[in-house]
């Protein structure tokens, strides 16, 4: 036994190092690329299948059932595999329009002006029951199952579909889903058509929204073909925790195996864990199995890895579990999951610990939502983000208001991002319930995740007994399925104990009360106290005064809502007070929707401390100024002021200099003392020129300045990596501005930029970050443009399957243009049906 054992463990690792080295390699490549994650090792049955590509889509019509391809008036639920309209296998879709998932297709839609609270919230896009020709869509996919396929169990998988979407496969109807964010999967091992064509329809319906905010339409996550031996790790089987003591961690595995043969199975189950560098580093004896038909049990396990790699926000080490259960000779399942060691641990009095160094919060919510793409983020795109996120030295993301797609957490993972995980509605009954444990069963084995959270702002229930109760039987569930992690609520109740609050391990604040929260401490010096959402502070990037008429805000950090505060307000608050585990920000980016604090012509909010493309705003350099250990000296605004010569300009400064002094022309305006957490400004006399500043840091002098620019005369392309793979998924993320005849970029430039695409690639989406634009961030027929905005706009070009380059030309008239050559590499696609 121990021999056969061994030959396994050397099948494995040889295809574990094979593996490795290719995924090794693919990351090169692309830089942070998530597309190598690999789940078969060995020779299982497992098959994990991309079902994105070549669908057929179409609108419904949510007020004409003849109009939405017979819904309503078919009988679709009376006669098992009974069928008609658009869910029937041989209905012609061949006019329907072809594309591959993720889809949102919000973000294609023209913008309406209406008089409607949530149509403005919702970014004034025609979704929503008052929009019947666009709320609702039908997709269709044709796929081929080999008749080799037949003895095993296959599964489709949803990552999310917003929202309430009926699902059919070859005409049966396999189940509905409400929620717009969590996934859902249907085993369809009886409905599969072997050896022959296989349909699949999905009828999306939006009509409905969940949120306050933009949250797009459509299937806009990754939808998967999942195949498995009878016998094999379900889905959220495994679960992996660890303990770290001195010198080793204890790595503890429960794996639950099900027996879904019709006899009975036996066999065993060996895991093994192999660090970055592909060795082997742990290994737990062989379990033995034996399950009856439709038995499943959960095998523990424990293995101790000696000098682990902790996994920390500066060097974020994974390891990877290999679970394989086999029968004799045959491998029948291995499932590899990617999991962290290190510890967390929040004090009441000091907050919170990783590894047992204290680390303060410094966090910021988001919305998924980014520039061109809506919410259907490419992979890379998740990466992206969160990498400006930590160049601000951001280091923690609330995934509000619901749970995130899976890669976004594998980026937290891979570049070491702390994550407030969130549950979308509270409740209690199977519906909400089964929501909540969805999303912690899917995301427990992830080291970026360090906290839950059960909601947000639950107005109606919060302060009351029905809060409290829902919020006790959340929290007895979860200590069953996630024991390690503690969870909050992102409570704006202020001092506010009774209802949910109550019950909490971790109290939250959404917005800042000073008397209530030094108060509610006062009171409840048990409860660990962190901020779960502060600031809504509102700013337009490049804008120096409001201008309602427009929906601008100043990019002065002056302006917020009523329940909100300025960045430095907030923050200095939380950086003096050690029992607050720090806090979040209400938003790391711009999103689409809730544009306070105006209406139209708005359609994005101006919350962001960088804009929809991920352009900073000044605010940007606050938090960087007291959240990073970089060297920060930013002045602003831009030195452009035709026509306001001899006017007061106000020019600030963010900095974590000691002093920072400041010129113009080469004449000294004055030296400050910079107060810590906080900034400087000067009021000056507009003269044309330069405008420096000099600043003094431990020692060291620094400076920055900034300068009087001609017109634009040329266009500059900046891609955010010169080569990426061509995989049919990359992306390429082009920064374009206009620069004057010296070399400089212009700040103010507005001018009208036309995008020509050569090659292998296409463009999937432009933007620019001006939260009054009403141009198309898609353009499905014809040519791509975009205005610049405060002198940026943004262009995401995506590889095809075919390695070679793609040429990207940007003109403007009265414009030098520009084209640059994005190599795309050879690499092998996810497979895909
Ligand atoms: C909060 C809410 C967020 C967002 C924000 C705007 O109360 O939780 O979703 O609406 O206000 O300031």
């Amino acid at each position: 036994m121990k021999k056969l054992f061994g030959v396994i463990v050397l099948i494995v690792l040889l295809s574990v190092l094979f593996y490795g080295k290719a995924s090794l390699k693919m990351m090169q490549q692309s830089g942070s690329n998530p597309s190598e994650k690999t789940e078969a090792v060995g020779s299982s049955v497992r098959e994990k299948l991309l079902l994105d590509p070549g669908w057929k889509f179409h609108f419904g019509d949510a007020a004409s059932p003849k109009d939405d391809f017979g819904y309503g008036i078919e009988l679709l639920f009376a006669k098992a595999g009974e069928s008609g309209g658009a869910v029937s296998s041989d209905f012609d879709d061949s006019s329907w329009r072809t594309l591959d998932l993720p889809h949102d297709w919000a973000v294609e839609l023209d913008f309406v002006k209406m008089n409607d609270e949530n149509v403005m919230s919702h970014g004034f896009k025609p979704i929503g029951r008052q929009f019947p020709k666009t709320t609702s869509g039908w997709y269709r996919k044709s796929f081929f199952i080999p008749q080799t396929d037949e003895g095993k169990r296959l599964a489709v998988k949803f990552d999310g579909v917003f929202r309430d979407c009926k699902v059919w496969l070859n005409g049966h109807y396999l189940g509905n889903n409400l929620s717009g964010y969590s996934e859902f999967s249907y085993d369809v091992t009886d409905y599969i058509n072997y050896g022959e064509k296989n349909v699949l329809v999905v009828r999306v319906d939006a009509s409905q929204y969940e949120g306050w905010f933009y949250e797009g339409a459509g299937i806009y996550r990754h939808t998967w073909l999942l195949k498995y031996d009878p016998v094999h790790i379900p889905d959220y089987g495994i679960f992996v925790y660890t303990k770290v003591d001195q010198s080793a961690a204890k790595v503890n595995i429960e794996t639950k195996i099900i027996n879904q043969s019709e006899g009975k199975a036996d066999g065993e189950l060996s895991s093994l864990i192999i660090d970055e560098k592909g060795q082997t580093v742990g290994q737990a004896d062989a379990q033995p199995f034996e399950l009856s038909p439709d038995e499943a049990k959960t095998v523990k396990q424990q293995i101790v890895v000696a000098n682990p790699q902790l996994w920390s926000l500066e060097t974020p080490h994974l390891y990877r579990l290999v679970s394989l259960v086999k029968s004799g000779n045959a491998v029948l399942d291995s499932v590899e999951t990617t999991f962290g060691i290190r510890t967390i641990f929040f004090d009441k009095d000091k907050g919170f610990f990783l590894n047992g160094k204290h680390l303060k919060i410094k966090g910021v919510c988001c919305h998924q939502d980014h520039t061109g793409v809506g919410s259907a983020l490419p992979d890379r795109l998740q990466y992206y983000r969160i990498e400006k996120l930590k160049e601000m030295g951001c280091n923690a993301y609330r995934t509000s208001h619901n749970p995130p797609t899976p890669e976004l957490l594998e980026a937290c993972d891979k570049l070491g991002m702390l994550v407030m995980d969130e549950n979308r509605l509270m409740g209690s009954v199977p519906e909400f319930m089964g929501q909540f444990e969805r999303l912690i069963l899917r995301d427990r084995n992830h080291p970026c995740v360090i906290i839950w959270s059960l909601g947000n702002e639950e107005g109606r229930i919060q302060n009351a007994d029905v809060g409290k109760r829902i919020a006790k039987s959340m929290i007895e569930r979860l200590k069953e399925l996630d024991p390690t992690r503690l969870c909050t609520y992102a409570a704006n109740n202020g001092n506010q104990y009774s209802g949910i609050n109550e019950v909490l391990p971790v109290r939250g604040f959404n917005y800042i009360n000073i008397t209530d929260i030094d108060k509610y401490r006062k009171d409840h010096l048990d409860q660990i106290l962190m901020g779960s959402e502060e600031a809504s502070t509102v700013c337009t990037r490049g804008i120096y005064a409001n201008d309602p008429v427009s929906g601008y805000v100043s990019d002065y950090d002056l302006n917020f809502p009523r329940w909100a505060s300025t960045a430095e307000r907030w923050w200095s608050f939380y950086a003096e007070r050690p029992w607050l585990a720090g806090g979040f920000a209400w938003t790391g980016f711009d999103y689409r929707g809730e544009p306070t604090p105006y209406g139209w012509p708005c359609i994005n909010s101006h919350f962001g401390i960088m804009d929809m493309c991920g352009f900073p705003k000044n605010n940007y350099y606050y938090y960087q100024a007291w959240w990073s250990d970089k060297d920060v000296l930013h002045i602003y605004p831009h030195w452009n002021w035709k026509g306001r010569e001899g006017q007061i300009i106000d020019v600030w400064c963010q900095s974590n200099c000691g002093a920072v002094e400041l010129f113009l022309n080469g004449k000294s305006l004055g030296k400050k003392t910079m107060p810590p957490n906080s900034h400087l400004e000067w009021k000056v006399a507009y003269r044309p020129g330069v405008l420096e500043a000099k600043g003094w840091k431990n020692g060291k002098v620094i400076s920055a300045k900034i300068e009087t620019t001609g017109e634009p005369v040329s266009i500059h392309l900046a891609p955010d990596r010169p080569s990426i793979n061509a995989d049919g998924e990359d992306i390429c993320i082009v920064n374009v501005t206009a620069h004057d005849a010296k070399g400089r970029e212009v700040p103010i430039a507005d001018n009208l930029i036309k995008f020509e695409l050569n090659g292998r690639g296409k463009i999937i989406g432009v933007g620019n970050g001006n939260p009054s634009s009403h141009e198309p961030d898609k353009y499905l027929l014809g040519t791509y443009q975009r205005r610049l905005f405060n002198g940026k706009c943004q262009v995401i070009i995506q590889s095809t399957q075919e390695a070679g380059e793609i040429n990207l030309t940007a003109t403007s008239d009265g414009l030098k243009s520009d084209s640059i050559v994005i190599k795309t590499l050879p690499c092998k696609p996810r497979p895909t049906v």
